[in-house]
């Protein structure tokens, strides 16, 4: 199958889930932890990568709903500082993934207007994939409707340390003082710098942990649990969790609206 294909005519299930959307309380910044591909792969008697490049069609997926419904902020994590502990077989195979994965979707990129933001410590990639991220990310890097950005080699307390030992820098050469240092500057030194922080998480396959995705954004953030493996996270999936969001009340410690009004 390919995973690149156009955007499919909507089915009937979905049609009735997208008339239930309420368009004017959308999450504006989706971030997602895409797992559970290995086990889609195991399920079937397929190789791990298998599951990876079936992956690359439910990112497809949300992305076409994404752009369909003007969400603006996409962040995906795509692989963890943690990941490298994996075998180098599937490393390399997933350094390829990604190249093919860059090559197709550069031009989508563009005709849809879309800015690709890598963030991580991206000099830890090869050096084929290093590059080729630069400069995609170079020739989208003047759009600013959408943002997709995608995190690799990415760890969120590695980022917090990164972002601590430049203002540290910063206050050792006397460009600024302790006192300066407050939410709103140290957001400034995070790879994430520009971006809202996101209304919803999302993680697919079971399991409900962070791993270090996001730490310092998602303190706020609406956090959404799935069973579905991330391959078979497709547009209906997509539906069903901004419907779950729309649910929710976001009080930031407010009491409920129902009681103050
Ligand atoms: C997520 O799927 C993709 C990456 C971490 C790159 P996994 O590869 O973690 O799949 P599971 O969790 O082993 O099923
Ligand atoms: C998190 O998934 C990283 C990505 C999705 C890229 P993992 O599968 O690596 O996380 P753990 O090992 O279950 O925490
Ligand atoms: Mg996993």
């Amino acid at each position: 199958m390919d995973e690149f294909q156009a955007i499919e005519p909507r089915h009937a299930a979905e049609h009735e889930l997208w008339d239930q959307l309420d368009h004017g309380s959308l999450p504006q910044h989706i971030a997602i932890i895409m797992d559970g591909n290995g086990r889609w792969a195991a399920q079937r008697g397929l190789p791990r990568i298998a599951g990876h490049r079936e992956g690359l069609g439910a990112l497809q997926d949300v992305m076409d709903v994404g752009y369909e419904l003007n969400i603006p902020y996409l962040t995906i994590y795509a692989f963890s500082q943690e990941n490298w502990n994996r075998p180098a077989t599937e490393i390399r195979l997933l350094m390829a993934l990604l190249e093919q994965y860059l090559e197709k979707e550069r031009q989508r990129f563009h005709d849809r207007h879309v800015r690709f933001l890598p963030i991580g410590r991206l000099e830890q990639l090869p050096g084929p994939a290093r590059a080729l991220v630069a400069e995609v990310a170079e020739e989208t890097s003047h759009y600013s409707t959408r943002t997709m950005a995608v995190a690799l080699s990415y760890g969120g307390r590695a980022e917090i340390i990164d972002a601590v030992q430049q203002l540290a820098v910063e206050v050792q050469m006397g460009s600024l003082t302790p006192d300066q240092i407050d939410e709103a500057l140290f957001e400034q030194y995070l790879t994430t710098w520009g971006l809202p922080d996101p209304d919803l998480l999302i993680r697919t396959s079971g399991e409900t942990r962070i791993s270090n995705f996001l730490p310092w954004q998602i303190a706020y953030t609406e956090l959404y649990f799935t069973r579905t493996l991330w391959p078979d996270f497709r547009r209906a999936e997509t539906l069903l969790a901004l419907l779950d969001y729309q649910k929710r009340e976001r009080r930031y410690g407010r009491v409920p609206q129902s009681v103050s009004s």
